[in-house]
């Protein structure tokens, strides 16, 4: 490369338009061509010997002051010079470029059979999702999400419903209670872990008052030991309706489109009586057995191998009634003026019925393989 800047003005002294000085001139631009090694040297070869202070160029201005006769040949001897420079240049830029783009492709390649390094995502909790489908429900029909706390006061998850200070679920044997940060113990301290969803009944009322549209989604607790059927940690979700004129057939239809919404197939409930303290009539709720409806049509008789119903053709999901009216009085409302319906049921059990899950420890031992198959459901 030569030392001469391309800005350095041209030397004044008019160059010699010869046979020897052109030819060499071309030469020495054909070899430091050839010896380019990639465009960007080639860029500076380029304005080296063909640039404004090349000697061609230089020679080329030259011609015009050239006497008449001498200009054609001068004029001949310059131009194939410098046109045979030019070509050259031409076909070493386009040799040089494309070699400099295979290199760029073959150093860009990507390897799609290495290892990803991607840390793998995990998945919603199935419960989560069936929750949300739940809440989606609700909201859907213009009701309202209400929660509650988890560690409860005895009076909210048992007197305010109603319950007999003699009834049986408040034992330890079925309620794990709480010591209080007084020191108070256990019982007498007068808190627990929530046994049920139902005190979020109570809260929901006394904050937001009558008519109320709200379902209740939450953990809840009992002194269970864990097996395939029973845990102490679950989960329930809880729907409240207090308005005027409600009455068991607000109850039943509601039942039956929450039904619809999570299993499909003919969406019709049925009751059957039962005792809870906090409703009045209170019934427990069946749904009709979604497996055999897919099965058999909707026409059909009880399947005795459906392994979903075990037979009957219905499926037990929770308890549900009319609101007590001691439970409304509890809450501030005044039953002679609204009613309320209530329903209860746990969302272990709808997952499992629903998705075929049959050991509810599958649900709590954070397997992500258990969680990535149900969990990504959208
Ligand atoms: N709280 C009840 C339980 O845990 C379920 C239940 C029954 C809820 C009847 C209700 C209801 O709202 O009306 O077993």
């Amino acid at each position: 490369m030569s030392s001469e800047h391309p800005e350095t003005p041209a030397a004044p002294e008019p160059p010699v338009i010869d046979e020897p000085t052109i030819s060499a001139a071309v030469e020495a631009a054909l070899a430091a061509i050839a010896a380019a090694p990639d465009t960007a040297a080639l860029k500076q070869v380029r304005i080296e010997h063909v640039g404004d202070a090349s000697v061609l160029s230089r020679a080329n201005r030259a011609i015009r002051d050239l006497p008449g006769p001498q200009k054609a040949a001068a004029g001949k001897l310059v131009g194939q010079g410098k046109g045979r420079v030019q070509q050259a240049l031409a076909s070493r830029q386009e040799e040089l470029a494309a070699a400099e783009q295979e290199a760029a492709l073959a150093a860009e390649t990507v390897d799609v059979t290495l290892p990803t390094d991607r840390r793998p995502r995990g998945a919603v909790h199935p419960l989560t999702t069936l929750q949300e489908r739940i809440e989606d429900f609700f909201v859907g029909i213009g009701w309202e999400i209400a929660e509650g706390p988890e560690v409860e006061s005895s009076w909210f998850n048992f007197d305010a419903l109603n319950a007999d200070p003699e009834h049986p679920s408040r034992s330890r044997q079925d309620t794990l209670y709480v010591a209080s940060a007084e020191g108070g113990e256990d019982q007498d301290a007068g808190l627990l872990l929530r046994t049920q969803t139902s005190p979020v009944q109570i809260r929901a009322m006394l904050e937001r008052g009558a008519p109320l549209y709200v379902a209740c989604p939450g953990t809840v607790y009992r002194a269970d030991e864990m097996d395939a059927t029973h845990s102490p940690m679950f989960h329930q979700v809880e729907g409240l309706a207090i308005d005027e004129g409600l009455t068991m057939a607000n109850l039943v239809g509601t039942l039956d489109a929450f039904a619809a919404a999570l299993f499909g197939g003919a969406p019709i409930t049925r009751l059957r009586p039962n005792h809870f303290p906090f409703t009045e009539p209170s019934a427990e709720m069946d749904f009709r057995c979604f497996a055999c409806d897919a099965r058999l049509g909707l026409d059909h008789e009880p399947d005795p191998g459906c392994r979903v119903c075990g037979g009957t053709g219905w499926i037990e999901m929770g308890g549900c009634g009319m609101v007590h009216p001691n439970v409304l009085r509890a809450a501030g409302i005044d039953p002679g003026r609204h009613q309320g319906f209530a329903f209860g049921l746990g969302i272990e059990r709808i997952l499992m019925l629903r998705n075929g899950v049959a050991d509810m420890r599958d649900m709590v031992e954070g397997d992500v393989r258990f969680t990535q198959h149900y969990g990504t459901e959208i």
